[in-house]
């Protein structure tokens, strides 16, 4: 095969790996716990799925316009605005199918190849990956332990060059559960305006904290014009494999946005967007519920990493991962993930499956019944302090 020269840039997300190999560990007969992948254990709500049935009844199995269905971006619109304390319109509402497209389209619309982009490392590997593919520097900013895994805005500061255009961040963060403050969304808001960038807040855990409340940094004046934000309903209401997610930008971006929707997809599938209605305005009883059962099993996992000696591990704010500091084993994070899915029978992440700042780190989702978080725990123990 003679390929693009593009392609050797293209990275990926190694949890869809990493669940193919544990897979086929058990197709041999290897019992193995599920601790890798981003995705709420739960079903999605009943309600929800009633919608998408009585969409497919009602005739909802035909393409729609590209930016998605006019009554959807109104909903989403409202949400936005009430829940970020904004003014959104609907022609600003860009839906896709998942959030991610919404990274790919929002650096493909405002990247010329040369320029930076700040990114968050460890952080979502597909920032990084779809930076390079598209030709732009990709300029990660640490995120440490010591600093409760919020980037340093001193630094992020020193980062910013004449060929930066665009910071991508998020809160609540995968892979660390970290959670950006107010006075550092305002002093990332203050480099934002000062030196004229934009800004990608990837919010798609908002609704998934344990501490405190969500803030956001389209909130601040002067920066819903060059904000984009990236939501959707994947991990909110356990909708993973629905395909929805949305992109909330200004009007000229939204454009182009739908446009590059035209191009790829055509647009979102139609049933599928109509159930987004009663997502958001029916009753919230149940994603609620699964917070509270999310953060049952985080005061699991926490502990009993902590009990493991060689083992330390933060109390993240959001989303639904750790972020153990494994240094004291004297291993190498992909060695150990490996050998912890291999020997041990669990399958976890490497730290570095999110960039090289995640050396020394492993990250465990906590998407999994508190019985199976336990015997994972148990394995990874009895493995660890062998060593
Ligand atoms: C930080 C972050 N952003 C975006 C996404 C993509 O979400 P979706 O499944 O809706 O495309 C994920 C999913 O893992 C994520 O962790």
């Amino acid at each position: 095969m003679r390929f693009a020269d593009r392609m050797k840039n293209l990275g990926t997300e190694t949890a869809f790996e990493v669940l193919a190999k544990a897979k086929a560990l058990e197709a041999k007969g290897k019992d193995v716990i599920h601790l890798e992948i981003g995705e709420p254990d739960f079903d999605t709500p009943k309600n929800i799925k009633e919608a998408a049935k009585k969409a497919l009844d009602q005739g909802y199995t035909h393409y729609g316009p590209s930016a998605g269905l006019p009554e959807v971006r109104e909903v989403i619109a409202q949400e936005v605005s009430k829940t970020r304390n904004i003014q959104v319109t609907p022609d600003q509402v860009v839906v896709t199918p998942g959030a991610k497209p919404i990274i790919f389209f929002t650096i493909f619309t405002l990247i010329n190849p040369g320029d930076e982009v700040i990114y968050p490392n460890p952080g979502f590997p597909i920032y990084e990956s779809v930076i390079q593919f598209l030709g732009g520097k990709a300029v990660p900013i640490k995120l440490r332990e010591e600093n409760d895994f919020r980037l340093d805005t001193d630094e992020l500061k020193k980062l910013v060059t004449d060929k930066t255009k665009l910071i991508i961040i998020n809160s609540p963060q995968n892979p660390t559960g970290g959670i950006l403050t107010r006075d550092d969304l305002k002093a990332i808001a203050d480099v934002a305006i000062s030196k004229d960038l934009y800004v990608l807040t990837d919010e798609i855990y908002n609704r998934i904290i344990y501490e405190g409340k969500f803030e956001t940094i389209v909130q601040f004046p002067g920066m819903q014009e060059r904000t984009i934000i990236l939501d959707g309903l994947s991990k909110t209401y356990a909708m993973t494999g629905w395909r929805l997610g949305y992109g909330v930008m200004n009007k000229e971006l939204a454009y182009y946005e739908a446009r590059l929707m035209t191009n790829s997809n055509s647009c979102t599938a139609s049933f599928s967007q109509r159930a987004v209605i009663e997502a958001i305005t029916g009753p919230q009883d149940e994603p609620k519920k699964m917070v509270e059962e999310f953060k049952k099993r985080r005061e699991v996992i926490v502990k009993g990493l902590n009990d493991i000696t060689k083992i330390s591990c933060k109390n993240p704010k959001g989303a639904f991962y750790v972020f153990p500091n494994i240094t004291k084993t004297g291993w190498n994070s992909q060695k150990l993930a490996d050998h912890i899915l291999t020997d041990a029978g669990v399958a976890v992440l490497s730290g570095t499956s999110f960039g090289r700042f995640g050396e020394g780190y492993l990250r465990i989702s906590y998407a999994n019944s508190v019985e199976n978080i336990k015997k994972g725990l148990d394995r990874i123990r009895a493995f660890v302090e062998e060593l």
